[in-house]
């Protein structure tokens, strides 16, 4: 199965409600992380229209890029650093409606203008990831989109 997705729908919330049990089906017959990362990140870059998703991964003391769609990003960020360092480092949710008032902000793209990142839990309760989604739009991101992204990483075997 390849085909693509189908969005019917126009406000963000419906959106995601369509969405979400199309990326449920997409994943549930398979296990590798990898090659489910990377389909989410497809069906939520086309069908949401995000300018860039995709994932990081804690590895020893950085967060290393995995599987994402938009252009090319920083590849190491550290604990702390940015908002995605940030999310990690307080394991929480950062919503970021202008990202040049975000003090240490890392601009992969200067077309960038807010940003969601959400902590990836393994089932040790520790921070495997990230998930991060850039508008170059202000202020895109709000606790709806919190919601469903939350049940999208869900879907996941971390
Ligand atoms: N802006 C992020 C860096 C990652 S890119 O946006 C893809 C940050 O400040 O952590």
């Amino acid at each position: 199965m390849a085909d693509d997705l189908i969005i019917t729908a126009h406000s963000k919330e419906e959106k995601y409600k369509e969405l979400i049990p199309q990326i449920k089906a997409l994943v549930e017959g398979e296990k590798d992380l990898i090659a489910n990362l990377a389909n989410i990140c497809a069906a939520l870059k086309y069908s949401m229209d995000f300018f860039w998703v995709g994932f990081y991964f804690v590895k020893e003391d950085q967060l290393v890029l995995g599987p994402f769609q938009g252009p090319v990003a920083c590849t190491r960020i550290d604990k702390g650093k940015g908002v995605c360092g940030t999310s990690w480092e307080k394991q929480q949710t950062i919503i970021v409606e202008d990202v040049d008032q975000f003090p240490g902000h890392i601009a992969c793209s200067s077309l960038s203008k807010s940003e969601i990142v959400l902590p990836l839990f393994n089932a040790a309760g520790n921070v495997a990831g990230v998930m991060d989604v850039d508008s170059d739009t202000l202020a895109s991101f709000d606790t709806t989109d919190e919601t469903y992204l939350k049940q999208i990483i869900a879907l996941l075997k971390i």
